[in-house]
């Protein structure tokens, strides 16, 4: 099981300041010294987090399993041509929205995305879409040539009870599907230490990308330590 560590929301912290701190390229090695196997980011068109500049210093990294995260633009395929991440994940993504809030439409939009997949696949990129657990989704990204697809688990994370068992069999069956199919099958949005393990545990799942509850559980864990720092250089 490969973990892609999702490191936008370090980005948005400095933003919410335009610092320079915190880096999310620093945070890199303290991600891989916990065990993650690959880094996530997502280079919205907005660049309300990360940067142009963060993607550059992140596709240099000797060795790390970069995957970027971008909607099917030309602005965007000609960034990731160029910096050539080992893989990319395509995304819807609207000004408006707080998160991706939804998978891309593979189904509606299968000839633009297939001359994508194609240009990105030339540049050895492997791509990923992002879809919701629909069959139909499922299969048009297989006759597009995307190799991996990632099922998007925010719905699920959204509901409880008996809701998110029915959310949870429909991942499952479309994980199934992809994987018959050939596909690799990826996993993301919205887990926490609380609503992964039924998703990890789908046979067929070969990663999992987690972000916001990665970095919102780094603040409570590494909060202690933070003020303590602080009050012992002002003691002084
Ligand atoms: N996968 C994709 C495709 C995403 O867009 C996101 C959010 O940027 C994630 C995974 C990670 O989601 P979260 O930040 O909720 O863990």
């Amino acid at each position: 099981m490969h973990l892609g560590v999702n490191i936008d929301h370090i980005a948005t912290i400095r933003q919410a300041r335009k610092t320079s701190y915190p880096d999310p390229v620093a945070a890199v090695s303290r991600c891989l010294a916990g065990g993650a196997d690959g880094i996530t980011a997502h280079l919205r068109e907005d660049r309300r987090h990360i940067c142009d500049d963060d993607m550059r210093r992140l596709a240099v990294i000797s060795g790390l399993h970069l995957n970027m995260e971008m909607a099917a633009t030309n602005e965007m395929v000609s960034i990731c041509c160029d910096l050539k991440p080992a893989a990319c994940c395509l995304v819807p993504e609207k000004r408006e929205e707080l998160t991706t809030e939804g998978g891309i439409d593979v189904v509606g939009h299968q000839s633009r995305l297939h001359s994508v997949v194609e240009r990105l696949a030339a540049a050895g990129v492997r791509v990923s879409m992002f879809i919701d657990p629909e069959p139909a989704q499922i299969e048009a990204s297989h006759a597009i040539g995307a190799p991996v697809v990632e099922l998007h688990t925010g719905h699920y994370a959204n509901l409880d009870g008996e809701e998110r068992l029915e959310e949870l069999a429909r991942i499952d069956a479309a994980a199934h599907l992809a994987a018959d199919l050939g596909l690799i099958v990826h996993a993301g949005h919205g887990l926490t230490l609380e609503n992964t393990p039924p998703i990890a545990s789908i046979s067929v799942v070969e990663g999992l990308n987690i972000g916001h509850a990665i970095v919102a559980d780094a603040l409570f864990k590494g909060l202690e330590s933070a003020v303590y720092d602080f009050k012992t250089l002002i003691r002084r």
